[in-house]
């Protein structure tokens, strides 16, 4: 028996003009590590509604494993998130999310991502989460996407204009202790996307629609 036939989620690949993003494997854990620890962005402030980064770099390794475990324990139906580890030029850049609570009813999804700092700046950021948009609204079917940045966080922010997000509200945020922040939420409806030129490939994506409880 093969593992993807056990966990379907693991045989799911989304391949981009530049990225391959693979829904995270023990074997991709070190790379990932390694991409956290070179650094994400300034640690004078957090971009995270939980600083994960901060811990110190001899914990964040063994932190990050346990949470990506904790995402597989967690998938259901009612409820997923699914941690893409984003492959560029042969290694592991950084994490885009996707994730769902009773999508049979909301038809909502909602991401998350990083990249470590040496890529920043090169349209990775809006490639990989355009991918993970065009696999939400083309393959599982959803009407609507949301996320949410720090108010100061322009770079996340422009990933989300850029692809027609909408302003949805602010929300007051404490990552760290004594320290509060607005967080700037946004919301794409499937017809406002800003489609890229380009168009993803996807393998292994039928037993994923079982896995999730998907109806097609
Ligand atoms: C957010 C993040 C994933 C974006 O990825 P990226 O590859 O750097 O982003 P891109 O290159 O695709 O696009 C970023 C856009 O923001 C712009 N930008 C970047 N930094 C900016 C800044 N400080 N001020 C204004 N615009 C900025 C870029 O110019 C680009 O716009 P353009 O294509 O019109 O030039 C990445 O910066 C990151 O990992 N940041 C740290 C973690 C984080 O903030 N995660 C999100 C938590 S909500």
């Amino acid at each position: 028996m093969q593992l993807e036939e056990i966990w379907p989620l693991f045989g799911l690949e989304i391949t981009t003009p530049r990225l391959v993003l693979r829904p995270v494997r023990d074997v991709d854990l070190p790379g990932l590590a390694q991409a956290a620890l070179d650094g994400v962005h300034d640690p004078e402030r957090t971009p995270f509604g939980v600083p994960w980064t901060d811990a110190a770099p001899e914990d964040l390794p063994r932190n990050l494993a346990s949470f990506q475990w904790s995402l597989r324990n967690r998938v259901s139906p009612r409820n997923w998130a699914i941690a893409f580890a984003v492959h560029f030029e042969g290694r592991v850049v950084g994490s885009q999310d996707l994730s769902a609570h009773d999508f049979a009813h909301r038809r909502t999804v909602n991401t998350g991502s990083w990249l470590t700092r040496s890529v920043h700046g090169r349209g990775i950021g809006t490639e990989m989460r355009a991918a993970l948009l065009l696999f939400a609204f083309d393959v599982l079917g959803a009407d609507w996407a949301e996320s949410g940045a720090a108010s100061w966080n322009e770079a996340s922010l422009k990933v989300s204009k850029k692809l027609g997000y909408e302003l949805n509200g602010v929300t007051r945020v404490a990552p760290r202790p004594g320290e509060s922040v607005d967080e700037q939420r946004v919301r794409l409806e499937e017809a406002s996307f800003v489609r890229p030129q380009w168009s993803i490939t996807v393998r292994g994506a039928e037993p994923v629609l079982d896995q999730l409880g998907i109806a097609r």
